[in-house]
């Protein structure tokens, strides 16, 4: 028996390693560092990789599957033929860019079922990184720390052109350098980036989008968000242009995808690109946020996604016009909502200001801490009370209500326009510039018209504008605005008239009849055209008034951030401090897991097609409606070999730090496999940008078996599940737990040893 003591003891020791087995993963780390600051705790939460398994420059690793898709997204590589897997509010615009009234691919869906009839997407990229390497010392290097913020930054910008050249110099490779842990250290990211990229198949919008925004951000969820796209490469499997030479590219590695399901308290981890977080803000910081700038976009959006859905409703043109942009402005305009909640939810404001007083105390311990940091926390006051004073709201408003109308955001580049002709169109050099200006927007005015609807335009105008002059300061109201308003029985709507009216840039025939002009003519037009001259107005006040303070503030900012930073890192020692997101490739881990969204709730971490079914009986929203195919499926229980027991998991949650640009990451289980795609975010986490909570937050992924099962029984494609490595359950014997061997056996690339097995439906 033990004594007292000793059980104590055994307690204590059981209680910690259970804690700190139990804690769900906050983080988004670098793949390099993987080895050094998580592989023993991935390790020990269940993972039987090891840190070289992801990410590896010497033999093919996880990382080789993953690419930046596009922009914004993330995608994942899934057969040795280059396809990609990517979220279907990803590949949005190119299925929306493919449809027409006629040939409706965002209704009906689209599946090629050869490589014919995978179609091009001019514009869109999938990029690899090559690999990663610390620069900080070849960007930082021969800085003295004496400069001002503007010196450093040039000397810094000089020394990443340098390093990027060295590195990429006689090859097809890219490299972005950027700055982490605000610019206290710098990063290279080695790229290689492929411009052919087609689409292979997407689901109807009803189940790629299923439960629409009313859904969005939301759990229990039923979405099968998701698309396939194709990487295809030259002959020497490189990048290359467009061309019906080129062939599907042969990737290093794909995932392979495991249909043995996932249970609660399962490892998983999350690879991606997310954009940008901002953890280690200020209290006034998180304050600007949850209490001036949230609440004011959230405002002026409100409005405009009115205006839309209106239209949208009222005219099916309209709503395949505007389907892209709804979504998009409702995205954040919902995820603002849940931010400004979660903070408060979650107290943050005070935790933050506690995390300060620490700071000023250990600060106050030392005279070399009061030299180095003294300043730092009575400064971010000084500089967040000037923005909390008209600056980050004007700002939010110039951004959202004036540049929120389609007519004053489209109007920029014609302004620039304007102000290059003006410039001067004596040299061939500005000839050739302006030549080049005038036939981008030539070329581009036609896709831009074919979504553009100017009386739905008109009316976001009038409201907005009007939001605009009621909320802000006078003096930072737009002349032109104030000039209008003391017309005679001005209305809003009249004003629009007056602008839309004469102005050349309402319509598709307008602009380019405008641009068909000698540019002394082009200029004079713009000059005096309403719609330019009312957006000169705003930028003038914007740019004149707001953004220099703004921009000198924000600076500031950063470099206390910096500061701020590198003295909490010195103060927490034992912390493992990762960087906010930068939309460079990162690697968050947790587990599968429900969560209490208030008090007296219960989540499960899963839905099912039987709870998908149930939801689309609610006809009362058309968010919830679905093919009558899908119905049929589940009434035969026509699952192929996609369910378990019986059912057909659609989705699940999981406690992996996630973001925007996460959109299409892959969710792999313990041993490198494919079992989810993430595709957004719990409500009640969505403050996890600015402060994370291990009891709420939780990403939202897509069944694998839902989309093996959508892709084969639903649309047919199995020919797509046959170019696939999926792992069928107790198909072969677990390759990963005679570790060392299996790693012997095949020693550069521990995937390599899985065979297709199919059983029987
Ligand atoms: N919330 C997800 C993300 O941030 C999905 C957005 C697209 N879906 C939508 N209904 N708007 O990207
Ligand atoms: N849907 C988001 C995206 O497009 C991911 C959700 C989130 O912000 O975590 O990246």
């Amino acid at each position: 028996m033990l004594n007292p003591k000793q059980l104590f003891l055994v307690l204590l020791l059981a209680l910690c390693s259970l804690s700190a087995w139990a804690r769900p993963d906050e983080g988004m780390w670098l793949p390099m560092l993987l080895k050094q600051l998580n592989e023993t705790d991935m390790q020990k939460k269940g993972m039987r990789l090891s840190a070289e398994d992801i990410y590896s420059i010497n033999k093919s690793s996880l990382k080789d599957a993953i690419v930046q898709f596009g922009s914004g997204c993330t995608g994942e590589i899934i057969s040795n033929q280059g396809l990609l897997l990517t979220n279907h509010h990803c590949g949005y615009g190119q299925i929306q860019s493919h449809s027409s009234v006629e040939n409706d691919y965002l209704t009906k869906g689209f599946w090629a079922m050869s490589k014919e009839q995978e179609k091009p997407n001019p514009g869109l990229t999938a990029t690899f990184i090559v690999r990663m390497e610390d620069v900080t010392k070849q960007i930082l290097g021969d800085i003295p720390s004496n400069l001002t913020e503007a010196e450093r930054e040039h000397r810094i910008t000089t020394n990443i052109k340098k390093v990027q050249y060295g590195a990429t110099n006689g090859t097809h490779y890219g490299a972005i350098i950027r700055p982490f842990f605000y610019g206290t250290e710098y990063y290279m990211y080695i790229t290689e980036t492929f411009r052919d990229i087609r689409l292979v198949g997407a689901p109807p919008e009803s189940i790629g989008k299923f439960g629409g925004d009313t859904d969005n951000w939301m759990w229990p969820r039923h979405t099968g968000d998701f698309s396939i796209f194709r990487i295809y490469a030259g002959p020497d499997n490189k990048p290359a242009d467009y061309s019906t030479n080129n062939k599907p590219y042969t990737p290093k590695h794909h995932l392979p995808i495991s249909l043995a399901g996932i249970k609660e308290g399962d490892f998983t981890m999350v690879f991606g690109f997310p954009a940008r977080t901002t953890e280690y803000l200020p209290s006034q910081g998180v304050s600007e946020i949850a209490e001036i700038s949230d609440p004011a976009k959230v405002k002026i959006r409100t409005m405009r996604l009115h205006l839309l859905e209106q239209d949208m409703l009222a005219d099916p043109k309209v709503r395949i016009q505007y389907a892209a942009k709804y979504a998009s402005v409702s995205n954040s305009h919902k995820r603002w909502i849940g931010e400004m909640r979660g903070l408060k939810k979650l107290d943050a404001i005070a935790k933050k200001q506690d995390l300060e007083k620490q700071f000023a105390h250990w600060v106050s311990q030392e005279t070399g801490r009061k030299s180095m940091y003294g300043h730092v926390l009575p400064h971010f006051e000084q500089n967040y009370t000037i923005l909390a004073n008209d600056i980050s709201l004007t700002r939010d408003y110039y951004q959202e209500a004036a540049l929120g109308v389609e007519l004053l955001s489209y109007a920029q580049s014609f302004l620039d326009l304007a102000e290059l002709i003006q410039k001067g169109y004596q040299t061939e050099q500005q000839k050739a510039d302006i030549q080049t200006q005038i036939k981008g927007l030539l070329d581009a005015a036609p896709a831009y018209f074919k979504n553009y609807n100017q009386a739905t335009d008109k009316k976001v105008f009038a409201s907005l504008l009007e939001m605009y002059a009621i909320d802000i300061a006078y003096k930072y109201q737009p002349e032109a605005l104030k000039k209008a308003m003391e017309a005679k029985k001005f209305t809003w709507a009249s004003y629009a008239d007056k602008v839309y009216g004469p102005s050349n840039l309402a319509s598709l025939e307008k602009v380019t009849a405008l641009l068909k002009l000698s540019p002394n003519a082009i200029k004079a037009k713009l000059l005096a055209d309403p719609a330019v001259t009312l957006l000169q107005s705003f930028n003038n006040v914007y740019q004149e008034e707001i953004l220099p303070v703004y921009n000198q503030l924000t600076e500031q900012n950063t470099l206390l951030n910096r500061l701020y930073l590198q003295g909490l890192r010195e103060m927490q020692k034992d912390k493992k401090f990762y960087p906010d997101a930068n939309s460079t490739l990162r690697v968050s881990y947790g587990k599968v897991e429900g969560y209490k969204p208030s008090e007296d709730v219960t989540y499960e971490y899963y839905t099912t097609l039987e709870g998908l079914i149930e939801k689309s009986g609610m006809t009362e929203i058309p968010d919830y409606r679905i093919p009558d195919k899908l119905r049929e499926l589940h009434l035969k229980k026509d699952y192929g070999p996609y369910a378990i027991n019986g059912k057909m998991p659609v989705a699940f949650l999981a406690s992996n730090h996630t973001t925007g640009g996460n959109s299409g990451s892959p969710v792999i289980n313990a041993k490198g496999e494919l079992v989810g795609l993430n595709f957004d975010r719990n409500w009640e986490g969505t403050m996890s940008d600015i402060m994370y909570d291990p009891e709420r937050v939780r990403n939202i992924s897509l069944d694998v078996h839902y989309l093996l099962f959508l892709i084969d029984k639903f649309a047919g494609a199995g020919h797509l599940v046959q170019e696939m490595n999926v792992i069928y359950p107790s198909s072969q014997p677990d390759p990963v737990v005679k570790k060392e061997s299996v790693e012997i056996k095949h020693k550069d690339n521990i995937f390599k040893t899985k065979k297709k097995v199919k059983i029987d439906d």
